[in-house]
């Protein structure tokens, strides 16, 4: 599987504080069965410009790299991408090309955690056409509260793509949602959100297990298929 969203590049943002700590969270993440992970660090428009961002990025990246190649071991491997937050005029913003999942036009972005407007959504449905990005909704799970389901539907019908947590699947008191979502066909993409070791450690594995136990192997099987469509693998 695919983990489409981590913390796990090592002092980029709240995520992992060390490469120690990052190669950790790659040990459990091979061991919960994930074969590619993506590390999508938070991108903030206020604080940075994309450019300092990367670079940042860049040498967390290549720190990380030097100490899996150092250690012997195999590890998943780690694709770059950024969990960009939501800001006016996103749909309009020719750098946001450079926060896409590399080697692709897919844009993680991360939503304002109210009802969204209509400018908001607009925004999001515009950015197939303003500048050829395909959006993916981070943690569709932190929104529902806010959000209408026929908004969600409307979303994925325009053919935005919708990540969901793993622990939307893992808590008791969302869990029958999130796979109702699935089922609907309004989850598309799984990610732990791993930040670290001990409060939000890789969690696939255990997300995997209720989507299997829930529906079957078609479950899983139908996650896969989405992230080779998504992905173009
Ligand atoms: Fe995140």
């Amino acid at each position: 599987m695919i983990d489409v969203h981590s913390h796990i590049l090592p002092q980029m943002d709240d995520g992992s504080t060390s490469v120690q700590q990052s190669i950790e969270m790659l040990e459990e993440s091979a061991l919960q069965g994930v074969d590619i992970i993506a590390a999508t660090p938070h991108y903030y428009p206020e604080d940075e410009y994309p450019d300092e961002f990367l670079e940042r990025r860049e040498t967390s990246w290549i720190a990380l790299a030097k100490a899996v190649s150092q250690s012997g071991k195999k590890l998943p491997p780690v694709i770059t991408g950024a969990e960009v937050a939501f800001f006016d005029g996103i749909s309009r913003s020719e750098q946001m090309r450079k926060l896409c999942y590399s080697g692709t036009n897919i844009i993680l972005v991360e939503m304002p955690c109210a009802t969204w407007s209509k400018s908001v959504v607009k925004e999001i449905l515009d950015m197939p056409y303003t500048l050829d990005l395909v959006p993916v909704i981070a943690h569709i799970d932190r929104y529902m509260m806010y959000q209408k389901r026929e908004l969600v539907k409307q979303l994925v019908k325009e053919g935005v793509i919708i990540q969901a947590n793993a622990s939307f699947f893992l808590r008791k008191d969302s869990s029958d949602k999130a796979v109702k979502m699935l089922k609907k066909g309004l989850i598309h993409l799984l990610g732990s959100d791993c930040h670290n070791m001990t409060s939000r450690p890789p969690n696939i594995s255990g997300a995997a297990e209720v989507i299997k136990s829930r529906l079957g192997i078609a479950g899983l099987e139908y996650l896969r298929e989405s992230e080779r469509n998504v992905f173009g693998l």
